[in-house]
């Protein structure tokens, strides 16, 4: 019903030919089809450290833990050290009773790792999104945003009442097109620009630098969702605003991927944070991030800051594995991140090579619409730290030459 709202809504709002393919109506039945989630399938998925069930368990090249951080050791011992201390749940909202020592400790370490003012801590990136939208939109407010951001984005939009124009992905001509369409016009917002600095299907980056250009050519505020990109990407794994983040309005960011952890935040100047503090709904009126997730959060950034390599050291595997899957002649959009989408085409054809792999033990799953638009069904590789080093020729050999 929301992806039929939005769909609506976006089909009214397009002045130029992309369509949103990606949200286009979907036949009730095959909604469900595509829908269907296989019970138990999750059980299968353990990782390969876990030595005592690696002979009837997949390695996992699906889940967004790039770092392999979700079972260290010293992520588990703060949590657990925390939970002794001061139980599960923060037990109230931030204004209230939820605010612990260790949210302000979490705040200030990422203010000090990012180079941001103020950093607010969200219990998602899901909320967290929401919440950036909402402050940074209303319902004057052109919204420009990348044809492939995340759905929690746009949901934000529809909140906002803010008027979308999806640009092409990664298409700046495009969105200059459209900030040119804004640009002074009477009784209008400057706009708001919304990208991901790592797309989660596509493992594609956008050119920031010009994206900053044209936003303060035209007068507009960015929004940028750092999700994917944080231990990953930029200097010591800092993220792609790092050293342009005073030209970015806000950031947002998630524990739940390379932190191995969960919960999320965002990063802005300090006057925009305090208005956040004040007005935002999706910081005020929710129960604080759990306690011990922030503790493992904290111990994940520890281990960051003393591995600097590691985010290269995934950037560069990443290198190794795109070039030997493209000498088997697979289709994979331009990228130096962990994400690797192998485009395939067919739901069946993807899901076909996903029960292949699962024979010889790789967990790879086949991404389908409404996920990722019709005809473009992939199978999304997510590479990992401390893979073992087999993999990558388990997986040339299973797929053999595209
Ligand atoms: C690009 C992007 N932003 C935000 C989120 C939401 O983050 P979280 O899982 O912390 O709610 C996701 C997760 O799927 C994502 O892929």
């Amino acid at each position: 019903m929301v992806c039929k709202l939005i769909c609506v809504a976006i089909k009214k709002s397009t002045p130029f030919k992309h369509q949103n393919k990606r949200m286009q109506k979907i036949p009730l039945h095959r909604k469900r089809k595509i829908r269907t989630w296989v019970p138990g399938n999750e059980l299968t998925i353990f990782q390969e450290l876990d030595s005592k069930k690696k002979s009837e368990s997949l390695i996992d090249l699906a889940s967004n833990d790039y770092l392999s951080l979700n079972r260290h050791p010293k992520l588990i011992e703060a949590a657990n050290k925390t939970m002794n201390t001061e139980g599960l749940g923060a037990g109230g909202s931030r204004l209230v009773t939820g605010t612990r020592p260790i949210h302000k400790k979490l705040e200030e370490a990422l203010q000090e790792w990012l180079n941001q003012e103020q950093v607010l801590l969200f219990p998602s990136g899901f909320q967290a999104n929401l919440a950036a939208v909402l402050a940074l939109a209303n319902r004057h407010t052109p919204v420009l945003a990348d044809r492939l951001i995340h759905h929690s984005l746009l949901l934000g939009i529809k909140a906002s009442g803010a008027k979308l124009y999806r640009y092409g992905h990664n298409n700046l001509n495009d969105l200059e097109k459209y900030l040119k369409l804004f640009f002074n016009k009477k009784n209008t917002q400057s706009p708001l620009v919304i990208t991901e600095s790592l797309f989660s299907m596509e493992g594609t980056s956008p050119n920031l630098k010009k994206i900053i250009h044209l936003c303060k050519k035209y007068k507009a505020k960015l929004l940028v969702d750092e999700a994917h990109a944080l231990g990953v990407l930029g200097p010591e794994g800092r993220g792609l605003c790092y050293e342009l983040s005073s030209s970015v309005t806000m950031i947002s960011g998630t524990f739940g991927k390379a932190f191995g952890s969960g919960g999320a935040f965002l990063a802005c100047k300090k006057s925009l944070g305090e208005d956040l503090i004040q007005t935002c709904g999706a910081f005020r009126y929710t129960t604080a991030l759990a306690p011990p997730l922030c503790a493992a959060s904290l111990a994940a950034l520890k281990l960051i800051k003393l591995h600097p390599k590691w985010p290269s050291e995934l950037q560069r595997d990443s290198i190794t594995w795109r070039k030997e899957l493209k000498s088997q002649g697979w289709e994979i959009p331009y990228g130096t991140g962990p994400i690797i989408p192998l485009l395939i085409g067919t739901d069946e054809k993807a899901l076909q090579y996903q029960k292949i792999l699962e024979q010889k033990g790789l967990l790879c799953v086949a991404i389908r619409p409404p996920t990722v638009p019709e005809g473009q069904s992939r199978l999304r590789i997510v590479i990992r730290r401390n893979l073992p080093r087999e993999t990558l020729r388990i997986l040339l050999n299973t797929l053999g030459k595209s």
